[in-house]
């Protein structure tokens, strides 16, 4: 179903965990489902290799199924099981022409990294996405692209787009807008276009596609240049699959990590989370605040950093964060808020364009939503000034979410510790992390 603004959709009512006087705290372990950005791309990057794969602990979510879906219907057989798939890969130049329109509901990840893998096909493609996907940008993408030659016409810009595959040309290419999903685009036309193609990003962004390349046997080198990286990439070499297993997300599990920060007497393990330090500013950060948290039992899995953590309750002090900050941790600034809301001293956060052009202009619903629950906030260009107060007592309790799955969760954690909240066009939850409602009564939350 497409999600429309005129649509109604389901909101929950999520109320006060503990009462003042009985505050048992959260305890207990979490289990937080595989990483969204690594499930994707291991969904294309076996697709687009020989040989089976095995991909376990993939995240079944919307966004993620969109993508599987994607695949089969360009004629890839992908064998499921619970929480498991089997993809077999028939090489670089196997995908076939689907016989429709893809539709991408609302995943950007979707949209940006298969508008790169498709440019270079034999066939056309048009990527449709919901209302939401839709009025993102999708040039971002399609102007570096057409530095390889790509012909792809976009709808002012945006979805839906006709990918006219083409033989792209290889290039040297700059990417302007700090953007795995941009990189990792361009990767994937390189690696089915002759020739060497070189693309340079001014600073550093999640590596997932670059890591899995690398594994997969791709003719691809990493150097790293003042801030930012030189990604070059011989094209047309098959790549050979591999089995895959997908570590516990960081990003899922953050709003579980501040749950256990921001209420007394709690303690929560969370296992097999991924903690690549592409991705980590949010541990980096909750650090600076004061935050209890012990990262052990480090290891490798499919190349990727993974660790287990454990989290106490802390009185958190507010940061200053720079817009560095921004490229480790872009998708946690809605929970970053909710636990600034609760620190000692105020917190900035500086240098937050990119959260405007997300599911939602997260920078303004974070502002929205946080002076309705009474926490003194402002915005000023890019930057993000939260002054929490010791009685925070709710204006307004209707949670706006713009069908952002990142808010609604992130505001259901802050009507875990303020009181009852209405979080609407909650939905859209499922695009992510479908189990986040059972983890969250599993802990003693409370929703009806
Ligand atoms: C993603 C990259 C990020 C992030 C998104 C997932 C990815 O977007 O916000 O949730 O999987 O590459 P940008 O790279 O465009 O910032």
């Amino acid at each position: 179903m497409k999600k429309s603004k005129n649509s109604i959709w389901a909101a929950i009512l999520v109320f006060n965990m503990f009462s003042d006087k009985i505050n048992k705290g959260v305890n207990g372990e979490v289990i937080i489902p595989g990483d969204k950005s690594i499930s994707h791309r291991s969904i294309i990057i076996p697709s687009i290799s020989k040989g089976i794969c095995k991909v376990s602990n993939i995240l079944k979510s919307e966004d993620v199924l969109h993508t599987l879906n994607a695949f089969k219907l360009m004629g890839v057989k992908i064998e499921e099981t619970n929480n498991d798939i089997i993809i077999h890969g028939n090489g670089l130049e196997s995908l076939k022409k689907p016989n429709k329109e893809i539709y991408l509901g609302n995943s950007g990840t979707s949209a940006r990294l298969l508008t790169g893998l498709l440019a270079s096909q034999k066939f056309d493609t048009r990527l449709t996405g919901d209302d939401s996907l839709s009025s993102r940008p999708m040039k971002r993408i399609t102007d570096p692209l057409s530095l390889m030659n790509a012909n792809i016409i976009t709808t002012n810009g945006k979805l839906p787009v006709l990918i006219k595959g083409n033989e792209l040309q290889s290039n040297k290419i700059n990417i302007n807008i700090p953007s795995a999903q941009i990189k990792s685009g361009l990767i994937l036309a390189a690696i089915n276009t002759k020739g060497r193609s070189t693309i340079i990003e001014n600073g550093v962004t999640r590596d997932h596609t670059e890591i899995m390349l690398e594994s997969f046997g791709a003719n691809i080198s990493l150097k790293k240049i003042n801030g930012g990286k030189e990604i070059t990439i011989e094209g047309k070499k098959e790549l050979i699959s591999k089995d895959i297993n997908v570590p516990s997300d960081l990003s899922s599990s953050a709003f579980f990590i501040i749950a256990a920060l921001i209420h007394k007497n709690s303690r929560i393990k969370i296992k097999n989370v991924n903690v690549n330090p592409t991705r980590n500013g949010i541990l980096i950060a909750l650090k600076k605040m004061g935050a209890k948290i012990n990262i052990y039992n480090k290891r490798m899995l499919n190349n990727e950093i993974i660790s287990d953590l454990e989290v106490l309750s802390s009185d958190l002090k507010g940061c200053e964060l720079d817009k560095d900050f921004a490229k480790l941790m872009i998708d946690e600034y809605p929970i970053l808020s909710i636990a600034a809301s609760f620190a000692e001293t105020p917190s900035i956060f500086r240098g937050l364009s990119e959260l405007k052009v997300k599911e939602s202009n997260r920078l303004e619903l974070i502002k929205l939503n946080l002076l309705r629950c009474g926490v003194e906030c402002k915005v000023n260009n890019d930057d993000l000034f939260i002054f929490p107060n010791k009685n925070i007592s709710i204006i307004n309790n209707n949670i706006d979410t713009n069908y952002d799955h990142r808010i609604a969760m992130a505001f259901t954690i802050m009507a875990s510790k303020i009181g009852k909240l209405k979080i609407n066009e909650s939905d859209s939850i499922n695009t992510s992390f479908p189990s986040f409602i059972s983890e969250f009564t599993k802990i003693g939350g409370k929703i009806s």
